[in-house]
């Protein structure tokens, strides 16, 4: 099958399309003949060297996929060979092929095209287990989404709004803001001219945020603890502004507030399991009725994977680069 692989770490001209062997499922996997797969943040990291796959998972780069089964290993019930499905994946998405275990597998939502399905599960499955799991989200509660034109962050205003909170997003460009509001931010600021600190506190009457999904860590978590409403959530997903910093556990305190960090990736499958069956009961009608719509910024067929990683370099992308096999 064709694959991607990273030859030496580094830019996108590190990726070559190789030939490798197929993928054999395993006791309860799967083999997902791929369609589409998108690409990630996480991608990127793992081209340049900094994010290894967990132990046991491939060394193809891709974290989502959508496709058909193509074949069922010992013990798998959930699925049969020809079901339109999609997948979270701890690495391999970038093939024809890929193996996963069933509880990773969901159904193609209905009506949803499968090539825009390949940018869903990675992205939906973190805003679902960060915001609504793990900061448990409720309607009517203000949620701070920095990064908002990102794959996650425009997943992430649509699932919030969807379910009854208010949403505040940072973003860098106006293009960013504009799309961010257009899917329903309530507020949209520029963090190159305002401090979200203070404009979150403009626009709530000094509350701030009940939930803040950060991408920055380092760099913002003094700033989001200032942000945060009393007993409000921080939960760090991305690290983009660095891993260490000063925390003042007195301001934390003072608000009864709780900073929380997750990875997706690296989780057991039986917790990957439990994300995917909660997000699809929670979410797959509203995604078949069309309230939820992942965004595509662009797709490119495999053989063009460096064009899609310069796009996620130069951060152009409003939501999902997404690849077609
Ligand atoms: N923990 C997990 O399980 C998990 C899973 C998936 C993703 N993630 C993380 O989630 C984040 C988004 O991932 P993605 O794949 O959606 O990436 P992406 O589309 O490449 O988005 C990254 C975003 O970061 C924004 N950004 C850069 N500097 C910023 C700043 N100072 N303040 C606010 N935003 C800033 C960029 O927007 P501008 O152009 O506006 O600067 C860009 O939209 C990444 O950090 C990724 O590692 C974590």
């Amino acid at each position: 099958m064709r694959a991607v692989v990273v030859k030496e770490p580094g830019g996108p001209e590190a990726l070559d399309v190789v030939d490798l062997p197929d993928p054999v499922a395993g006791d309860g996997e799967v083999v997902i003949d791929v369609v589409a797969a998108g690409v990630n943040r996480a991608d990127v990291l793992q081209r340049q060297g900094h994010y290894s796959p967990p132990p046991g998972a491939s060394d193809v780069l891709g974290l989502e996929c959508s496709g058909v089964i193509a074949s069922v290993g010992p013990g798998v019930t959930a699925w049969k060979v020809g079901d339109p499905v999609v997948g979270l994946l701890a690495g391999g998405g970038y093939a024809e092929k890929v193996a996963v275990p069933q509880e990773q597998v969901a159904p193609l939502p209905e009506g949803m095209d499968p090539v825009t399905a390949g940018g869903l599960m990675e992205v939906a499955a973190t805003v679902w287990a960060n915001v609504f799991m793990a900061a448990d989200l409720q309607p009517g509660e203000r949620l701070l989404v920095h990064g908002g034109g990102s794959g996650i962050g425009t997943m992430a205003i649509q699932m919030a709004k969807a379910f009854g909170a208010w949403v505040a997003v940072t973003a860098g460009s106006e293009a960013k803001l504009e799309a961010c509001r257009e899917l329903g931010a309530d507020v949209a600021m520029n963090y190159r001219e305002i401090d979200f600190v203070e404009g979150l506190r403009a626009a709530t009457e000094g509350r701030g945020a009940d939930v803040i999904l950060d991408n920055m860590g380092a760099a913002y978590l003094q700033r989001n603890v200032a942000a945060l409403a009393h007993d409000g959530r921080l939960v760090v997903i991305g690290l983009q502004g660095g891993v260490k910093a000063e925390l003042n556990l007195g301001a934390l305190l003072a608000k009864r507030g709780s900073v929380a960090a997750f990875g997706l990736r690296g989780r057991p499958r039986a917790q990957k399991g439990e994300i995917v069956s909660d997000l699809v009961s929670s979410t797959w009608p509203l995604f078949a009725d069309q309230t939820l719509n992942p965004v595509i910024h662009a797709t490119f067929p495999l053989e063009d994977v460096r064009e899609a990683h310069r796009v996620l370099d130069e951060s152009s992308n409003i939501g999902k680069v997404v690849l077609t096999l």
